[in-house]
């Protein structure tokens, strides 16, 4: 928490004071101020003091305490309204105001310039580009509405003569999205006369001593005031340095705004205008009125874009239209011509200004705007208007300004004062009332309808005949005789400060002001010759054409009487009070200390003035006797509810009432609140603080419970789909695998009956799950399919059906031509189809050898070359192979089939072949000596293989009867041999004019040559 201040510098709330009096008040106040400390708070109301020096309390440091924080956090400070003011609208989406009041000098256009740079400096901490161009012209305008619309006064150098009522847009973020100024009467009458020791409005005297002389000549002008007669008072009052350097500022300030050259020159050239104009003289030759030196009217053609005749008839005659439709040109009198050109110098002021506000709120205005993107557009509204005057000589201007207070007065009442405690009344709150001045009777003197002094003014501006100023205080002597607050001397005679027929005063709440009837009604009326209004209208510059739009009327058009300046005025100050009646309210209450602008002095009599019809101290006994919150049940339950565990999520209490106090309980500041009818107020804001902050503390935990919840019922969402996705899917895979049995059982069901067996049906393709499945089933239903061909097969045929399929193992699809397709008939010598001439005998020698060697079936026979591996030299010759269970015989071919060579079966440890079509074949023997043969064919099937029913064969009796496993080896191109114990090759070759197969050496062994075709 910030650092509170001491109390020797005075109390830093008037609530603090130990007795609301005036003289405990004005201690204070006084304290405070010589001790440095402007600022007073008032609960959420800041009293300024004017310091009259520079203080160094505005900088970033002061910016970044106030940041964010309560209000009772630091000591006070305009930046804590403007901070509270911004929280408002942030936080709850709540419009605000600020409104400055004070009088003349008491530092209102300061506050607010500090105000508006506070929140400039709070708001866009992302620099974003639009927003910050958005807070540069806001700050500018400050800079050209003081130069056309301030002006050195008795009571303050730089004086506002004219309202103004910001408007501040920001979007949900909080940062500026544009804004929009309200001018309020300006002090016109300014521009043609000042008082003694007052100056014209700043921009004068800034033309004249900042303008180059280039433009000073282009403008017919002399860098000199006192040449002006618009000018010439005051001229020694300040620094002309001074109005250099800001005439460079204005400048600079109306480019960065987006004035353009030609607006700017447009402005200048105005302003040349009336000063010239106002140098005008007229005299009188003999019955007609003439202009005295035509060179400024040329001039003022020029600078104006105007025909110097038509400028100079304006100035002299006025065209008017009779009843029968004829138009007349009436010649002023010297009198009507110099009332008409103030006039028109006036008018060209006043329209100047309300362009060049105009023109900076198209700048400025909210663009693009988008409720869906930026969120409400929520208003910061500043109110700096003049305060209440009481001059020596008080006329309609005065008149204006003081029943602009009056209505302000009325607005605090309301807010502050009644509000708040019809509220607690309603609420049923004890409640001891505090009695104030209910001033709505001094505005109802002014402003109501018939009875009051504008209507009373507005009847005389209407009356037909000569109506004066005097006529027209009569008649509201008549008629406000009875008001306590109206007077005049003829009400009261025996009061002699009031002249007859001349003044009246009304008892203002801030005091009694005594008004001088003069000019009244014509400063009511505001006639301006329509003349002017057509010459500037027609004028070739469209700036100044655009601020003179009603000079398109026709001479004859008749036109509505236009409203007067009272009635606008009013107008316009009802609109503003219902601006700011439904907008939070802050306050700033300026005090002035003295009259000299002194940083030390302290004039109690003029404080205690100002505390009294500021209404300072009714102010503090509201604030001490009352709540500095409330809110109804439901939604401060709503707000607090996380905060205490009987509230929250939901509590079980019969009423909200109920369960606030429990909340209000469990925080233990029951005695700082009161329970009303609807609404729970709260006395001090440390109270609700404390709530905000627990609140605040939990905040990101509700966040994370939120989240938590959330995802969770996201997740089981998810879950359960992805659920109901496997749910959907088992059901359709099971469907699909259903399909495929159906599918599979339908295809195959009558393949018992089909020739094939099935074999010809095609397998639909099953789904994955039943890749595995699929392949048992293609297999099962092959090897079922096998066994019913297996089974038709007679038991004689088994025997060359086993060679077969052992054949088939054996040779591994690697040999193409293995003689499946033929009938194997194994003893092709014994066969008298294969060998009619030599199966006899060979029958008979078979016979002999099985008696012999007790074999019991021959595995195979036949006729083959063979190469014979001797000691000495190598052969091949034909023989005759007999392979039988038990042996395998090498015999002579000749007839007797002698028996040249016997290996028993055992000693055969694999066979190798070629993948080619010969019939070569390398019987491998345990011994390394192998037998290299040959087959030959006979006349059974002469060119078919008989290689692959000897391989066949001879694995398939390895296999069955003597369980071993007879290696076969298919060998491409050569095959690997060994004879007596050496390796050797033996290759096949194909050789042109070979007519027989044979053998033939080699460097490696021995080549089989086949003949080539
Ligand atoms: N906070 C401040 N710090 C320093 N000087 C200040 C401060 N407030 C006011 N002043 C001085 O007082 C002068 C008058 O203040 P300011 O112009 O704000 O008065 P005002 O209330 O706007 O008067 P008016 O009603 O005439 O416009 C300023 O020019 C400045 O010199
Ligand atoms: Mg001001």
């Amino acid at each position: 928490m910030a650092e509170l201040e001491d109390l020797e510098f005075g109390k830093s709330d008037f609530v603090l004071l130990d007795e609301v009096t005036m003289e405990q008040f004005m201690d204070n106040l006084k304290l405070r101020f010589e001790k440095g400390r402007i600022y007073t708070f008032i609960g959420e109301v800041v009293v300024s003091v004017n310091p009259y020096r520079e203080m160094d309390i505005y900088g970033r440091n002061a910016i970044d305490a106030y940041r964010g924080r309560e209000l009772y956090e630091n000591p006070p400070h305009l930046y804590a309204v403007a901070d509270a003011a911004y929280k408002a609208m942030k936080r709850r989406a709540k419009d605000t105001c600020i409104v400055i009041s004070g009088e003349s000098g008491a530092g209102k256009t300061e506050a607010s310039k500090y105000i508006m740079q506070y929140i400039a400096a709070i708001t866009n901490p992302n620099q974003r580009a639009e927003v910050e161009s958005v807070k540069n012209v806001l700050l500018k305008s400050n800079c050209v509405l003081e130069a056309f619309g301030n002006a050195k006064t008795n009571r303050n150098d730089n004086s506002s003569r004219f309202g103004k009522y910001m408007d501040i847009n920001f979007n949900f973020n909080g940062d500026t999205t544009g804004g929009h100024i309200n001018n309020y009467l300006l002090e016109k009458s300014r521009v043609i006369h000042q008082q003694e020791g007052e100056r014209n409005f700043h921009s004068f005297y800034q033309l004249l001593r900042g303008g180059s002389d280039e433009i000073l000549e282009s403008f017919h002008l002399q860098n000199d005031p006192a040449v002006y007669v618009y000018t010439k008072e005051g001229v020694e009052t300040t620094a002309s340095s001074n109005d250099r350097s800001s005439h460079e500022a204005v400048m600079s300030a109306l480019k960065v705004i987006g004035f353009s050259e030609a607006e700017i020159d447009s402005i200048y050239r105005i302003l040349a205008t009336i000063l010239l104009l106002g140098n005008i003289q007229f005299e009188c030759d003999g019955e007609s009125v003439q202009v005295v030196g035509l060179e400024a009217v040329n001039h003022i053609a020029e600078l104006t874009t105007t025909e110097p005749d038509t400028v100079s008839k304006s100035l002299l005659y006025r065209t008017v239209a009779t009843g029968g439709g004829e138009i007349i040109e009436k010649g002023h009198t010297q009198q009507e011509a110099c009332s008409g050109r103030d006039a028109f110098a006036k008018a060209l002021y006043e329209r100047l200004f309300a362009w060049i506000v105009g023109r900076i709120n198209t700048v400025i205005e909210v663009k693009d705007y988008n409720p869906l993107l930026d969120g409400k557009n929520t208003v910061i509204g500043v109110l700096d208007i003049y305060g209440f005057e009481i001059f020596d000589n008080n006329s309609f201007e005065q008149f204006c300004i003081n029943y602009c207070n009056e209505k302000l007065q009325q607005l605090f009442i309301e807010l502050i004062l009644c509000q708040e405690q019809s509220e607690y009344q309603r609420e049923g709150i004890t409640w001891q009332h505090i009695d104030y001045f209910n001033n709505q009777i001094i505005v109802d003197l002014v402003e109501q309808p018939h009875k009051g002094i504008i209507s009373i003014l507005d009847e005389a501006c209407l009356g037909v005949g000569n109506v004066t100023d005097t006529v027209c205080l009569e008649s509201m002597n008549d008629k406000l005789a009875q008001h306590p607050h109206y007077t005049s001397n003829k009400l009261s005679p025996t009061d002699k400060t009031m002249e007859f027929q001349k003044h009246f005063r009304v008892r203002h709440y801030a005091g009694d002001v005594t008004y001088s009837v003069e000019g009244f009604l014509d400063k009511n009326k505001d006639l301006l010759f329509q003349d002017f209004k057509r010459l500037m209208y027609n004028s070739a510059n469209l700036v100044l054409k655009e601020m003179w739009p009603d000079g398109q009327l026709g001479i004859t058009e008749v036109t509505k009487r236009p409203l007067t300046a009272g009635t606008l005025f009013k107008n316009s100050i009802v609109a503003l009070v219902g601006k700011l009646a439904c907008k939070e309210p802050y306050y700033v209450r300026c005090v002035k200390p003295n009259e000299k602008k002194s940083p030390v002095l302290f004039d109690d009599a003029r404080g205690q003035h100002q505390v009294a019809y500021l209404g300072l101290l009714e102010n503090v006994r509201v604030r001490r006797a009352g709540f500095a919150y409330r809110q109804l049940y439901a939604r401060f339950l709503q707000r607090y509810k996380m905060t205490c565990e009987y509230t929250w999520p939901n509590h079980l209490m019969d009423t909200d009432r109920e369960a606030v106090e429990a909340i209000v309980t469990q925080h233990g500041f029951q005695d700082d609140v009161a329970y009303g009818h609807t609404k729970l107020f709260v006395r001090t804001p440390r109270s609700l603080f404390s709530l905000e902050q627990e609140r605040s503390a939990l905040i990101p935990i509700l966040v994370l419970f939120i989240q938590k919840v959330w995802r969770g019922a996201l997740a089981r969402r998810r879950c359960r789909r992805m659920r109901a996705i496997y749910t959907i899917m088992g059901c359709y895979k099971r469907y699909k695998v259903k399909a495929h049995f159906w599918e599979v059982e339908s295809r195959f069901a009558n393949v018992r009956t089909m020739a094939d067996y099935g074999k010809s049906v095609e397998w639909p393709s099953p789904p994955a799950a039943l890749a595995q499945f699929h392949n048992n089933t293609v297999m099962l239903h092959r090897r079922w399919w096998a066994r019913q061909i297996v089974k038709n097969i007679p038991p004689s045929d088994m025997a060359e059906v086993r060679a077969k399929v052992a054949a088939m193992g054996a040779l591994a699809g690697e040999r193409k031509d293995w003689g499946v397709g033929r009938a194997w008939e194994r003893d092709y010598l014994s066969n008298a189809r294969d060998c009619p001439q030599t199966s006899h005998n060979f029958i008979r020698a078979s016979k002999d050898l099985r008696n012999k060697d007790q074999y019991s079936q021959v595995l195979f026979s036949g006729f083959c070359r063979k190469v014979n591996c001797g000691l000495v030299f190598n052969k091949t010759t034909d023989r005759v192979l007999l392979l039988t269970d038990k042996n395998i015989y090498e015999l002579g071919p000749k007839k007797q089939y002698k028996v040249l060579k016997r290996l028993p079966l055992d000693v055969l440890t694999g066979l190798s072949v070629t993948s080619g079509a010969d019939q070569m074949v390398a019987l491998h023997t345990t011994s390394q000596d192998d037998v290299v043969l040959c087959l030959q064919r006979g006349e059974l099937c002469p060119n078919r293989d008989r290689l692959g029913e000897l391989v066949g064969t001879l694995v398939d009796h390895f296999t069955r009867v003597r369980k071993v496993l007879l290696p076969v080896k298919v060998c491409s191109p050569v095959v690997q041999v060994h004879m007596r114990g050496k390796p050797k090759t033996v290759a096949v070759e194909t050789k042109a004019g070979q007519t027989n197969v044979d053998f033939k050496k080699s460097r490696d062994g021995f080549v089989l040559l086949l003949p080539s075709n």
